[in-house]
């Protein structure tokens, strides 16, 4: 099988590449590699040798592959599928952009959740397979032995979204402003007799001053936090926050039975994992041991973290779940609203199941 590969340089794309040298992806398939600006370039050696640098804008040149996994963002996949498609190209095409993902003729992947959808989707001749949203994609792997009972009347996420979502360089400037920060309060931490509220007061006052860099979020990240993610929908919702309900449901195919799925979505200081803690009205009273069970067995990624202080602070946060494919669900307890209201808190990152990981699962299906 050939495979095109086009964004393989930028940060999901990046992880990608690593996933799949470490799963060995590469061993059975011939690899293109394509670029948008360096065309003819030497590409990367993935134990096949390095070839030159397809032009990922070449249409003759994508319609060769048998699959196309792109990673190279919304501008590109609405420049490229529609004519590539219109040319009759009939391979497969696997996104990790937006653009797509809401279209009538395209899946949304996570295959521990949709399998089954896949696989008809396969049969049935479907081409067009894109990566869902991150915070969707990591609360519906958390929260999978509680949908797949079909318990779930509502769930209301509060997200607290990394910098990583934003892109590469918000990562960037989230460490710069952290930088800048620590070298404004120095002086004053290196004083044990100054007073707290002087470090406070420096520290406030640079945060809200033009020095702090904050070019690319627009305000400060740290030592703060942003409370909206995307553009505005007409709903009052933030886009981020729209996607919670639409994705889900198309991942989980509730047809005309909608699950409403709507919160608020947060940036926070972290650099790659996403936390949600999660209000879920069941569809009746279950025991806390049953739903434990549930949560903690429904897939291989997933992990059920005891409600109690020392294992939540130290299984559940980004620190402790960055650079893997762990999924930890906790704080899991009834709510004073009644039985059938429960809690939940989750971590995931948002770089891996987030993104590159049901892109490099999809591609592994269709290469059977
Ligand atoms: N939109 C997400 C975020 C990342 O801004 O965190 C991509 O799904």
């Amino acid at each position: 099988m050939k495979v095109g590969f086009v964004g393989w340089r930028g940060m999901v794309g990046s992880v990608l590449m690593q996933r799949m040298r470490e799963e060995r992806d590469f061993d059975n398939i011939e690899a293109v590699f394509f670029t948008t600006s360096q065309a003819g370039q030497a590409g990367p050696d993935v134990g096949q040798g390095s070839s030159p640098l397809a032009d990922a804008n070449d249409l003759s040149a994508l319609s060769a592959c048998d699959a196309i996994l792109t990673c190279q963002g919304g501008d590109y996949t609405e420049a490229v599928y529609g004519p590539l498609r219109q040319s009759g190209w009939q391979g497969y095409w696997i996104d990790a952009a937006s653009t797509l993902r809401m279209a009538d003729d395209a899946l949304i992947v996570l295959d521990p959740i949709n399998r089954s959808a896949i696989d008809r989707g396969i049969e049935t001749g479907l081409k067009t397979f894109v990566g869902g949203n991150c915070t969707v994609s990591l609360m519906l792997l958390g929260l999978h032995g509680l949908f797949a009972e079909d318990l779930i009347e509502w769930v209301s996420p509060m997200t607290y979204q990394a910098a990583s979502g934003a892109g590469a360089k918000n990562m960037r400037e989230l460490m710069s402003q952290m930088r800048a920060m620590g070298t404004v309060a120095q002086p004053l931490l290196d004083d044990p007799a100054s007073a707290i509220l002087d470090l406070d007061r420096r520290v406030a006052d640079f945060i809200r001053s033009d020095d702090y860099p904050a070019e690319q979020f627009g305000v400060p990240l740290a030592g703060s936090l942003i409370p909206w993610i995307d553009k505005a929908m007409a709903s009052g919702q933030s886009k981020e926050e729209w996607k919670a309900q639409v994705e889900a449901n198309k991942i989980l195919a509730t047809g005309e039975r909608i699950i409403p799925i709507d919160g608020l979505c947060v940036r926070i200081g972290a650099m790659r994992c996403h936390a949600q803690a999660l209000t879920i009205k069941l569809r009746r009273d279950v025991d806390l041991t049953t739903i434990e069970q549930l949560i903690g067995n429904a897939n291989e990624w997933v992990s059920l973290v005891p409600n109690d202080k020392e294992s939540s602070v130290s299984q559940m946060t980004p620190a402790a779940v960055t650079g893997t494919l762990a999924i930890p669900v906790g704080r899991i307890r009834k709510l004073a609203m009644g039985p059938e209201y429960i809690s939940a808190f989750t971590v995931g990152d948002q770089l891996l199941w987030g993104a590159a990981e049901p892109l490099r699962r999809m591609l592994a299906i269709v290469k059977g």
